[in-house]
């Protein structure tokens, strides 16, 4: 990052550019009918969800960052080594090192900029462009790729009904601008509340329980939650949390267009709205179609509510997520960018010409996981084949070559 001493007038803030990517493959609630015992009924009157993305054996939380971001990057109409700082939301990064952002870097051809993970789960996006937004603001960057990306069917228990059937993959992504022109980001808030640490938390695999036969017999691998605690906690605190964000930014709820809240659960939304005295027509929503993807969420969710039209310039828009921590966060912008440019930054990437580079001595089994792997085997449940390789991906002949 070639970071610039600040000037005398501090740079606002404004978003450029949006995208989002969701792998093809659907999971249905009748899918997973089939697998624990549920039902369509009780997931959707429960949570709102009706199906969600599995990303394909060949896909990773980086690979799905870089075809949002690349995207977001189109739509703001800059090149890959424009940006000089590369944030990326996750709590499924490839690995524990490098960072997943280090990894989507080098997808999309940028040669210069700083890249790191932010981890702070399902408010990960909303924290990095709060610090995107800092960067900016102290004049250190002129434009940041944020980045939200997640791969959380790798880490559900498809025995467990009260987690697998909430979650799905994907990745959303914003460029960050700086500018002298009015509008852009205004006022943040984020709070972290660590009575809720162990409330939703993935037991094992850190410094404190590395990864061992013991606890991936004891299944310490997967996502674990309260479920109720959770929904208490974020029923309570989104809205105070957007309602701090929109006080420092010098407005009211009523001023608000456009809420893009954390795609948790239908009900989730539905008391935010009522605690903010709104109506759900300023609540966008999508996790019908995608389930909760924790730090994607907001990103996803922003970019479809844009290229559906829902957003003008001049609209002000509320972003707000909580999660795991307990943490929480919100950010309110004015927006500023042409909508209509959305559409054209996503036709203008396609998932095929974005690879992720793989270590040369690869030697990895088909990652999805058995219990899903086995559904999406049988005929008709899903439309893209479990060992279909996107082309431009290595063939896994040459990748052998290697092992
Ligand atoms: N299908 C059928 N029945 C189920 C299922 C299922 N998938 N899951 C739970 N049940 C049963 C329970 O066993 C229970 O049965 P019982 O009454 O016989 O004991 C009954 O349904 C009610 O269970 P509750 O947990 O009370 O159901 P609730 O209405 O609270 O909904 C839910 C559960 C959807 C998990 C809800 O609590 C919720 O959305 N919580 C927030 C979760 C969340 O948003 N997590 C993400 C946080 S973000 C992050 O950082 C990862």
């Amino acid at each position: 990052m070639n970071a610039s001493s600040p000037g005398t007038a501090t740079p606002r803030t404004h978003v450029t550019g949006w995208g989002r990517y969701a792998p093809s493959q659907v999971l249905t609630n009748a899918d997973l009918e089939r697998m624990v015992d549920t039902s369509d009924e009780w997931i959707r009157s429960r949570t709102g969800i009706r199906e969600r993305r599995v990303a394909a054996a060949n896909e990773t939380t980086a690979s799905m960052g870089a075809v949002a971001g690349l995207r977001a990057i189109r739509t703001a109409g800059i090149e890959p080594d424009d940006i000089d700082l590369i944030l990326l939301a996750t709590l499924t990064p490839d690995y524990w090192m490098p960072s997943t952002a280090a990894l989507v870097k080098e997808a999309i051809g940028n040669t210069k900029a700083a890249a790191f993970d932010v981890m702070a789960a399902c408010s990960g996006f909303v924290y990095a462009f709060a610090t995107g937004q800092a960067y900016i603001n102290a004049g250190l960057a002129k434009h940041v790729l944020v980045i939200g990306a997640e791969l959380l069917t790798r880490f559900l228990d498809y025995t467990d009904r009260s987690t697998c059937i909430l979650f799905g993959d994907g990745a959303g992504a914003v460029v960050l601008s700086a500018s002298t022109e009015p509008g852009g980001a205004l006022g943040i808030e984020m709070t972290t509340d660590p009575q809720g640490a162990y409330m939703i938390w993935l037991p094992a695999g850190g410094a404190k329980s590395p990864p061992s036969a013991e606890t991936v017999a004891r299944g310490e691998h997967f996502v674990r939650m309260e479920g109720n605690a959770t929904y208490r906690f974020a029923t309570k605190t989104m809205a105070t949390t957007a309602l701090e964000s929109i006080r420092r930014s010098g407005l009211q709820a009523s001023d608000v267009d456009l809420f893009i809240p954390h795609q948790a659960n239908i009900r989730i939304v539905e008391a935010v709205a009522k605690g903010l005295d709104l109506p759900m027509e300023k609540m966008f929503v999508n996790l019908d179609k995608y389930g909760n993807t924790s730090a994607a969420s907001v990103p996803i969710a922003l970019a479809e509510a844009v290229n559906e039209g829902r957003v003008e310039i001049g609209d002000v828009v509320t972003m707000v997520a909580f999660g795991a921590g307990f943490t929480s966060g919100a950010v309110t912008v004015e927006w500023t960018a042409d909508p209509a440019r959305g559409r054209a930054g996503d036709a203008a990437v396609r998932p095929e010409d974005v690879s992720v580079r793989l270590p040369v001595d690869w030697d990895s089994v088909d990652p999805i996981p058995d219990a899903l792997a086995e559904l999406m085997r049988r005929p008709g449940s899903l439309d893209v084949p479990l060992d279909d390789v996107a082309p431009g991906e290595p063939e896994r002949a040459h990748r052998e070559v290697h092992a």
